[in-house]
């Protein structure tokens, strides 16, 4: 099982593989935005993530489009709701700026 540390609280849960990383997140009891409900539409719960981008499910088309139009994104950016973990380990660091 994956463990997914949440900064920056630092709070580290067991994650799911398969989940995405804004379930988990509202899982581990974190408040993050998720205005369209995982639609990929309003970009409100786009995160940095800072380790183990590689076992997180590939960026489509819908995600890669939203985060194009988004202030403040790096090549860290995923959207949590878009983004499915993988075996591995992940960090991810929620931002205050959306
Ligand atoms: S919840 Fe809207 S883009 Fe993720």
């Amino acid at each position: 099982m994956p463990m997914l540390t949440i900064k920056p609280s630092g709070k580290t849960v067991e994650a799911e593989a398969g989940m995405s990383l804004l379930a988990a997140i509202l899982a581990a009891g974190e408040s993050i935005a998720h205005k369209c409900e995982s639609k990929a539409e309003c970009g409100s719960c786009h995160i940095y993530v800072t380790e183990g981008r590689k076992t997180l499910s590939k960026i489509q088309r819908l995600e890669n489009e939203k985060l194009d139009s988004i202030v403040g994104v790096s090549s860290n950016s995923r959207l949590a709701c878009q983004a499915l973990l993988g075996t591995e380990n992940v960090t991810v660091e929620l931002l205050s700026f959306v």
